[in-house]
């Protein structure tokens, strides 16, 4: 049930950046526009740039009109109630005017001193902001909530990771720390828990014995942009399957858990991360992961070059923009079947999946007749676009003897004609202020997630250049990773863009 929200301010660092005019601003206008965020919740935005209330003001409402053209009258009440503070976050001193700013601003609007800060700036800063702020006891709960949310990349491997989490936990407590992975706001991943908690009938199939393999997949359409600088120093791995894929992985392979709250249900997915086998040879990795780099191609019809073709990524750069790893859980439950977890950029469009593959029947009955002689069920949920589930089945064509066809079933979002879907960015920042981290990471997860990949990174690393495989931008990625699959007899599933069939 949702709770009354605490008036409070939410204070966002790194507030002329990107992400908070495309992401965070556009997901608070929304919560107020459901009157989620009550008058009395204030937005401070703080950085560097020189901006005053008004220009601040002025740049969100040209973000937010790009959205929504026709709600000017709405942005601008709205953002009667967004302010900005100029701060050196190096410093001592501005810390010290923040503080003052929020004391007045709080006196102002009649507001409790609950605070939620938003880390939207460089990891770098990761450190330094919540060290400040904790100087100069904005950490302390006596007088009400003080939360931060932390955006990715939370440390580049499970050292540094350890190091930072030891860093933040020596001045907050657990349960006031938000790790944010927006992958876990996406209403078709919470979805994933109701369907196979609140439904009796799929779990008694969700383990070894009914399914043949899992394939979990992130595909872009897009390309680099202009996030070389960060980018290229990363890689798809670090990018996108530390972190996302592998909390889907969680939330699809975990156990039961004794509650449907933070703790129960961080429990279970952090068993996961840690029963998944690790990589301990270097054959090991070349076996199980495929790594590739999207070269020139057209996307939809818009051609493009390749990624060392990009501005500000060198000519001969080993970074993997695609990467598709087989990765084992040894536990009861899974034991030997395959998870095949992958992501690229410039693929032939932008699709998430998660894809059961149940096995085929014992026995093919209707091996005579039909031309499919071992059907394999298959169950897929949509993450987006055109969010839903399907589950393939056989049918026999009306007429004499057994022509059997793959048919499906299906729920779609679309038929919630009524609901409009919430980003995961709305979703995230509402639990954050509910004070509710069941869908943000813990320390120990990000650790173990770090761990998992550590060896992967090291070895791509050191041998980029002899892993690396090409892919034309507009394809499905490399062949090596049909390969992989093809080892163990299975196939992608590469989806049409078409989830839904217009009837
Ligand atoms: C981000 C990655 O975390 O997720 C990006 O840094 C990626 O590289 C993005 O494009 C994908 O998110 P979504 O919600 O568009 O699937």
């Amino acid at each position: 049930m949702q709770k009354k929200l605490a008036n409070g301010v939410i204070v966002i660092f790194g507030a002329s950046g990107d992400l908070t005019a495309r992401k965070l601003m556009p997901a608070i206008f929304s919560l107020y526009q459901q009157k989620d965020l009550s008058k009395s919740n204030i937005v401070l935005g703080v950085s560097r740039s020189e901006f005053d209330d008004e220009s601040f003001r002025q740049k969100m409402q040209e973000a937010l009109l790009e959205e929504h053209p026709k709600e000017k009258k709405a942005i601008d009440k709205f953002l009667s109630q967004v302010f900005y503070q100029q701060i050196d976050v190096y410093k001592d001193e501005g810390y010290v005017c923040l503080q003052k700013r929020l004391k007045a601003l709080c006196k102002t609007h009649k507001l409790e001193h609950n605070f939620l800060f938003y880390l939207s700036t460089p990891p770098s800063l990761y450190y330094e902001i919540p060290q400040h702020i904790a100087k100069l006891g904005l950490n302390d709960e006596h007088d009400g909530y003080k939360r931060i949310i932390i955006e990715k990349p939370f440390g580049t491997d499970e050292q540094s990771a350890q190091a930072l989490n030891a860093h933040l936990l020596q001045h907050y407590q657990e349960s006031q720390l938000f790790r944010i992975d927006h992958y876990l706001g996406k209403e078709t991943v919470q979805n994933l828990l109701v369907f196979r908690f609140a439904n009796a009938i799929f779990e008694p199939l969700w383990n070894a014995s009914h399914i043949e393999n899992v394939q979990i997949y992130a595909n872009e359409a897009i390309g680099l942009g202009s996030r070389a600088g960060y980018y290229d120093q990363n890689g798809a791995i670090r990018d996108m399957i530390q972190n996302h894929l592998l909390q889907l992985l969680g939330i699809v392979a975990m156990e039961p858990p004794a509650k449907m709250d933070a703790y129960s249900i961080r429990n279970e997915t952090l068993k996961v991360f840690q029963s998944i086998r690790r990589f301990k040879s270097a054959e090991d990795i070349k076996e199980n992961v495929v790594t590739g780099q999207y070269q020139e191609g057209c996307v939809q019809g818009v051609c493009k070059g390749g990624y060392r073709d990009e501005e500000g990524v060198a000519a001969n750069s080993t970074t993997e923009t695609y990467a598709a790893i087989r990765f084992f859980i040894d536990n009861w439950r899974w034991h030997d079947v395959p998870f095949y977890v992958r992501t690229g950029k410039r693929l032939n469009q932008r699709v998430s999946e998660v894809v059961i593959n149940f096995k085929a029947t014992p026995h093919p009955f209707f091996s005579q007749v039909q031309k499919i002689t071992k059907f394999k069920n298959q169950l897929v949920i949509r993450i987006q676009p055109d969010e839903g589930i399907k589950l393939s089945f056989a049918a026999k064509e009306p007429g004499s003897g057994f022509k059997t066809h793959e048919v499906d079933m299906g729920f779609y979002y679309s038929d919630f004609a009524q609901k409009s879907m919430p980003t995961a960015y709305e979703r995230l920042i509402l639990d954050a202020l509910q004070g509710d981290n069941t869908l943000f990471a813990r320390n120990d997860a990000v650790e173990a997630c770090w761990n998992i990949i550590d060896p992967i990174i090291q070895y791509v690393q050191k041998h980029g250049k002899s892993l690396l495989s090409f892919y034309p931008s507009g394809s499905f990625g490399p062949i090596e990773a049909d390969k992989m699959l093809a080892e163990l007899g299975h196939t992608w599933r590469n989806p049409s863009s078409v989830f839904k069939q217009k009837k």
